[in-house]
């Protein structure tokens, strides 16, 4: 079913100090999301800690808190039909070593870790994901 839904995305660390903020907004735009909040700021690892909460028992944790927190990111709210799907898509595979050709991670990721995008998992997560970012 298509339904009209919000989602959020985040451009990390490695991408923002690539210059790559306007590539990557372009393919969102492209393919039919709207930008609809925008704001480039600066996290400190406590937050970060706080927003990756679902990840705490994992062994990547406490670096992925470090390096979400280590440089300036980009956090939007993206709006479209399936906007949830459709990032994710658009987005490829966590590790850019196994992320289909032409997306996000694969034209730009590094590694598993500096994988430049982050996008919500699920209708649910992108609702207290968008929250985080952006009360209201
Ligand atoms: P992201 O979509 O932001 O969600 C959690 C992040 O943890 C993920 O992207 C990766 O950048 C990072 N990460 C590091 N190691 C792993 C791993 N082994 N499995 C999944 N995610 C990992």
């Amino acid at each position: 079913m298509s339904k009209v839904e919000q989602t959020l995305s985040i451009i990390k660390p490695d991408a923002v100090e690539r210059n790559l903020i306007e590539n990557i907004k372009s393919i969102f735009t492209k393919n039919n999301l709207v930008i609809k909040e925008n704001k480039k700021i600066h996290i400190t690892k406590e937050e970060a800690a706080e927003f990756y909460k679902v990840h705490q028992s994992k062994p990547f944790y406490d670096n992925l808190c470090l390096y979400l927190s280590s440089g300036p990111i980009v956090v939007m709210v993206l709006e479209g039909i399936n906007a949830v799907s459709l990032n994710r898509e658009l987005m490829g595979a966590t590790d850019p070593k196994n992320a289909e050709e032409n997306t996000i991670r694969k034209l730009y990721g590094i590694s598993i870790d500096k994988n430049s995008v982050h996008g919500s998992d699920s209708i649910e997560n992108a609702k207290k994901e968008i929250n985080f970012f952006f009360k209201d």
